[in-house]
């Protein structure tokens, strides 16, 4: 389990060596935010009828098993991101069997964009575990003004995060928890709350982590 084992102390931290770090030292399976089936992930992605060829993108994607089964479910267009290459190491290497389909990757820190301030029209932006680590309120300008940057109208959002009775603490770093209302004041007006639930994640170790999964769609 990767609770723990350093501590950041300054805001010039290195989140990307912090990161590189965690992958490279635990096994995907044992990663305290590990899932086998990405069951809440997938249920929200089919409430968006979206056709095959959406553009998805998964913002800290990390080793996720959610873009294995998106190609399985025929999706065929997604953008998979994370601050730290070794992070995407195990997920790469998943996609041998998926060769024929369009899988970019691209290394780069959601608060501090560069090559994501490229996109466009990205028909749903799925994020699990990751805006929780964003303390800083400039991390979450950051973030959300990328969010509202690349997010077509009609598009989806995905926010699935430590609720409030959830963790204060995830892979050694301090976490913001949040509930739905939080989510909406960030995202505001131009985006309509469609579905949300708590949902309690059993990780590899057996301990509980509380979640609160949210979709949102944009209507301007
Ligand atoms: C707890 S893991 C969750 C991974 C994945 N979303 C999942 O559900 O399995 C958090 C992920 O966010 C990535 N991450 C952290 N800060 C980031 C940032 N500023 N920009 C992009 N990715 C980041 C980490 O490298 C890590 O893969």
């Amino acid at each position: 389990m990767t609770d723990n084992f350093c501590k950041p102390e300054e805001n010039s931290y290195n989140f990307e060596e912090h990161w590189n770090n965690a992958y490279l030292k635990t096994p995907t399976v044992s990663l305290g935010w590990y899932e086998v089936n990405p069951k809440q992930s997938i249920n929200l992605i089919n409430e968006c009828s979206l056709p095959e060829d959406a553009l998805i993108f998964n913002a800290g994607a990390g080793s996720t098993t959610l873009i294995n089964k998106l190609l399985e479910c025929g999706y065929s267009n997604i953008i998979v991101n994370d601050i730290a290459a070794s992070a995407l190491t195990d997920l790469k290497n998943g996609l041998a069997s998926h060769k024929n389909k369009k899988v970019q990757f691209i290394v780069d820190d959601l608060t501090k964009p560069i090559e994501l301030l490229n996109l466009k029209n990205v028909d749903l932006w799925h994020d699990r575990a990751v805006l929780h680590f964003f303390t800083e309120e400039s991390q979450q300008i950051a973030y959300f003004n990328l969010i509202k940057k690349v997010v077509k109208v009609d598009g989806f959002v995905i926010l699935a995060e430590f609720n409030l009775e959830g963790a204060k603490k995830c892979c050694g770093l301090d976490v913001v928890n949040y509930n739905v209302e939080m989510f909406q004041n960030k995202l505001g007006a131009d985006f309509e709350l469609l579905k949300s639930f708590d949902h309690t994640y059993i990780q590899p170790s057996g301990n509980k982590r509380e979640y609160v999964y949210s979709l949102f769609k944009r209507t301007a």
